[in-house]
């Protein structure tokens, strides 16, 4: 159930704020000088999800969820740049999700809109290629084969008949606006009635009363009726893991978009209200929200660069009083901020990512303190939408 009243304890300090030009200006310059390093490194290839030692390794496109992040980063740095070297290794990537898509190669997951809506569907926007759209729409078909009807949610990951998968995650917040995208492009109505279902199904369980977010949420098999919620990546089932809490606040504008239903605007409310009042000192959270200052725990600036980017867009598209929206945009303006002063790769020149101290899976191990590729993406996304506020959408 989605809580009403939600304050925002810090609303007055957070409000009016604005990032100077000339300091976006020279975050960006440094960006792109990495970007320049990483199109070095990686060629034609993609970098692994998260870094070791703050330097991404080289992969194929044939794993994970996060390579569409790497060519959405070439796109917006294409579209802030003018400079076509971007767009030209951008498009080169294209088969490669081409045939991932086509040939089924790790794709038996929710992620397609992680990959396919950053590459493909950005590609066909910008150039109007046919064979991204194609490709998008590939992975727009795949991802409603795991919607489950009786209970109204796309399945996160596993086989779908197996039993102990029958969950939805919050993540797939992102992943549904392919589906939107797919009925604009086709006409064809199931991918939207779908995607917003799951939406709907996702807002009634991950939030609770507080606001805070579960990571996950299970269902009974046979009756289709909701169970419990689970964490997957956060730190226990009762706390509101960072990244999870930021897809809960991007998710619900991408749903306004497409659907202009007031629940998103209540959910986004919520969850950005909730994920404030977490929030230490400096405005990057700690990996998981039960964290606070001293605790010693890494924190995830990729959660920062999601739900910042996520405020900008909602102040775009939600139409809010003045107040609020001098709240959000003030908010997302005053984490980027912080993010360029203690959080880029200035003093580490044989990096090839944007933002360190983000954390992938602390209670998997994986990629704890340091670059993912996805909190670069969102950073970028985030200072092309402060640089240029009427910037298009890949999503
Ligand atoms: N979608 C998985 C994550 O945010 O790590």
């Amino acid at each position: 159930m989605i809580p009403v009243a939600c304050e925002i304890k810090a609303a007055d300090a957070l409000r009016g704020f604005e990032v100077p030009r000339e300091k976006l200006l020279s975050a960006l310059s440094l960006a792109l000088k990495k970007i320049d390093r990483a199109i070095d490194c990686f060629g034609d290839k993609f970098p692994a999800p998260a870094s070791r030692a703050n330097i991404y390794g080289k992969i194929e496109n044939t794993t994970g969820w996060g390579n569409g992040f790497w060519t959405g980063i070439l796109f917006h740095a294409y579209e802030l740049t003018g400079n076509e070297k971007y767009k030209r290794v951008a498009l080169s990537h294209i088969p490669s999700f081409e045939r991932r898509i086509r040939e089924k190669i790790g794709v038996d997951h929710h992620d397609m809109g992680f990959l396919y809506s950053p590459s493909c569907v950005a590609a066909y926007k910008l150039t109007k290629s046919t064979a991204a759209r194609d490709a998008a729409l590939m992975a727009a078909d795949h991802l409603i084969t795991r919607f489950h009807e009786k209970a109204g949610f796309i399945q996160a990951w596993g086989s779908v008949d197996s039993p102990d998968s029958y969950r939805l995650i919050i993540d797939c917040l992102l992943n549904i606006p392919l589906l939107y995208w797919a009925s604009e492009v086709t006409g064809d109505k199931r991918y939207e009635r779908i995607a917003y279902t799951h939406f709907k199904t996702t807002a009634e369980l991950c939030c609770r009363e507080d606001a805070s977010t579960y990571h996950t949420y299970y269902f009974n098999r046979e009756t289709g009726l909701p169970e419990r919620g689970v964490t997957h990546q956060g730190a226990s089932d009762d706390s509101a893991w960072a990244r999870g809490q930021a897809w809960g606040i991007y998710g619900p504008v991408l749903t306004f978009l497409y659907k202009k239903d007031e629940k998103a605007v209540s959910l986004f409310r919520a969850t950005t209200a909730y994920f404030l009042n977490k929030l230490p000192k400096d405005l990057v959270p700690f990996w998981d929200l039960s964290y606070g200052e001293g605790s010693g725990e890494p924190r995830d600036s990729s959660a920062a660069a999601i739900a910042a980017s996520g405020m900008l867009e909602a102040c775009r598209l939600m139409n809010f009083p003045t107040e609020e929206s001098a709240l959000y945009r003030g908010a997302a303006n005053r984490i980027i901020s912080s993010l360029i002063d203690g959080y880029t790769t200035r003093d580490l020149p044989d990096s090839n990512g944007l933002l360190i101290h983000a954390v992938y899976s602390k209670p998997h191990g994986k990629g704890v303190d340091e670059m993912n590729i996805w909190g670069d993406y969102f950073y970028i996304e985030a200072l092309h939408r402060l640089l240029v506020p009427d910037c298009g959408l890949y999503w």
